[in-house]
């Protein structure tokens, strides 16, 4: 496992000091340039801009429906923009074959909800599926970067058991070393912690937070849980109704006066607070929102 240079070591000469914690300093390894998405004739995503930097944890909040998803997939190059482009790692992702889309997966993992276990396989056997897959590598040598990967979600010595004999928490554990057994330059994940309590998701942050600063990873989290995001998050994106409300810093995110971002901050339906003047402005058409400064 090699663990990339700290983000501390990348900072662009001449950056201020103080910075908040958690603002970009590493090199960009996402560019999101108007990205528009639809589903059938529905507009999903509209004109997004979004730069994700390398190391970083990157947060994409908002309420059900609003994006994030469909966002996401985008980023993986699993759907094709309406229109703009997104650089991966350097490369144009609408301009890539199907030999360079392959290669460029090798270097991402994904944790995704729906990303169970194979039930008919062991642990550890699910674990080496990708290196089955994408690598030449002898048995033994996949087996011990199984083991590595057990450590590092704290799963060692799990690798004989049947994923049913696992809990649920442990399952995410389990995909999240699987996502992360080529050592990927990036991990995706939508909604790690959906369907469980509290006290389970909250460790699987901690181990979030533990990959990245074992791996040195960008990892680039989908969730709409508050209290989840605040504790992993470098940055935050706020997707709301398919337009970024706010990128930038969990405590930019605080001080926001930007009513809508109050408000799914507050959990409070926007026809309870909108305010007036807002209000007209969205019946007439005009947008809201756009570039809210934090
Ligand atoms: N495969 C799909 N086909 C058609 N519509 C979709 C599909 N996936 C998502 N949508 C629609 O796109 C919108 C955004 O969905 P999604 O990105 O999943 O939101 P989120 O993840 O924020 O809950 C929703 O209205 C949803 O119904
Ligand atoms: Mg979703």
């Amino acid at each position: 496992m090699t663990a990339t240079a700290k983000n501390e070591e990348q900072a662009p000469e001449g950056a201020p000091e103080g910075a908040p914690k958690g603002a970009p300093k590493g090199a960009e390894v996402i560019q999101v340039r108007d990205l528009v998405a639809h589903w059938g004739p529905r507009k999903i995503l509209n004109e997004i801009n979004l730069e994700i930097h390398e190391g970083e944890i990157m947060v994409i909040m908002g309420g059900s429906g609003s994006g994030k998803s469909t966002f996401l997939r985008h980023l993986m190059a699993l759907e094709r923009p309406t229109s703009g482009s997104i650089n991966v790692l350097g490369r144009d992702i609408g301009s890539m074959g199907v030999r360079e889309m392959f290669e460029l997966r090798k270097k991402i993992g994904v944790a995704f909800q729906g990303g169970a276990l194979f039930s008919s396989m062991t642990v550890g056997e699910n674990i080496m599926l990708p290196l089955h897959e994408n690598t030449g590598l002898d048995r033994m040598t996949m087996e011990i970067m199984a083991r590595m990967k057990l450590e590092v979600v704290d799963l060692a010595g799990f690798e004989n058991l049947m994923p049913s004999e696992l809990s649920g928490g442990m399952i995410k554990r389990a995909a999240f070393a699987r996502a992360i057994i080529m050592d990927p330059k990036i991990l995706f994940c939508d909604e790690p912690s959906a369907g469980l309590d509290p006290v389970v998701s909250s460790a699987l942050d901690d181990l979030i937070l533990r990959m990245r600063d074992a791996m040195g990873m960008t990892i680039v989290v989908v969730t709409h849980e508050l209290e989840s995001a605040f504790k992993i998050a470098d940055r935050i994106t706020m997707l709301d109704k398919g337009d970024i409300l706010f990128t930038g810093t969990v405590k930019e995110l605080k001080k926001s006066k930007n009513q809508r971002i109050q408000n799914l901050l507050n959990r409070q339906t926007e026809e309870d607070t909108l305010d007036p003047d807002e209000y007209l402005r969205r019946l007439t058409g005009e947008e809201l929102g756009k570039g809210a400064a934090p």
